[in-house]
């Protein structure tokens, strides 16, 4: 059996377009429904309770949209919120970014030192090594805080010598401290990805979120028997919305996607307020 309906994506802003990216990879015949909280982006350095109301409230947008998955793609809200987006969607099988990247490091560290770089919020949760340490308790988890990373990649500064620089300044510390994995625990890092890998020794290996994330809705989709129909050009039919129409969000949206999107649509930020209470 087939299911043509959409996966519905969110994320604090354009970041979560490198998840949606891999997401057309595999799957190029999937519709996704891409919701990016540009109006109140970055997250990351906000309190718990913030991030859990918006992410409740992007997440009661996309279940309005019939979706068959619902892929939190942002590691902060995924870090701190992904039990009450459950809980919020009901019957809709949800996956973050936190759990996928750490399975696919779990596997590859053979030191059983794993590294983790993400925004403030997220390695405060400590989500990372939670997830990590659920699966192999022995392996010992070092994460570090890189506020300076997204905006970085939101001027589009990833391969400057100021890039170098801010990334050695980050990352001098977990590279001495014997680890051979680096999960890349935040949807703006994959941009950074030459920058990070030029600084950090060749022996440690990078994980991406946004790729494992993608394989985990695949093998989700292919389990439930969910996939659309082959035929079809899931990009083409896809909707992306924004909830602010923020300077340069075209030129943005390429960047993380690598491709231009046409018609991206405006969703104010009382109509997704108003989804929550009428619920
Ligand atoms: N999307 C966020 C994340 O992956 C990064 C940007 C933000 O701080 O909102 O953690």
């Amino acid at each position: 059996m087939s299911d043509g309906r959409p996966i519905g994506v969110f994320d604090s802003g354009l970041g979560g377009l490198t998840v949606v990216k891999e997401l057309f990879r595999l799957m190029p015949n999937e519709q996704i429904i891409y919701l990016g909280d540009t109006a109140r982006c970055p997250y990351g350095g906000r309190s718990n309770e913030t991030i859990e109301s918006f992410g409740i409230q992007d997440a009661s947008f996309l279940e309005s949209k019939d979706i068959k998955l619902l892929i939190v793609a942002c590691n902060t809200v995924s870090s701190v919120a992904l039990e009450k987006v459950r809980e919020q969607v009901g019957e809709i099988p949800v996956i973050g970014v936190v759990l996928p990247g750490c399975k696919a490091a779990v596997t590859r560290t053979a030191e059983k030192k794993i590294g983790v770089i993400g925004t403030r919020a997220t390695i405060r949760a400590s989500s990372y090594k939670k997830a990590i340490q659920s699966i192999d308790p022995s392996i010992v988890v070092y994460g570090k805080e890189c506020p300076l990373f997204v905006p970085l990649v939101e001027e589009g500064v990833v391969n400057h010598d100021i890039t170098y620089s801010v990334v050695q300044y980050y990352l001098y510390e977990l590279v001495d401290s014997g680890i051979d994995c680096l999960i890349l625990g935040c949807t703006h890092y994959p941009l950074l990805m030459e920058a990070i890998q030029g600084t950090v020794s060749s022996r440690i290996e990078l994980i991406d979120s946004a790729m494992w994330t993608a394989k985990e809705a695949y093998d989700i989709l292919n389990a439930l028997d969910a996939r659309a129909e082959e035929d079809r050009d899931g990009f083409a039919q896809s909707h992306f919305y924004i909830t602010d129409f923020v300077p340069n969000f075209e030129k943005s949206a390429e960047r993380f996607i690598g491709k231009k999107i046409n018609n991206i649509e405006l969703v104010p930020l009382d109509q997704l307020a108003d989804l929550v209470i009428g619920k």
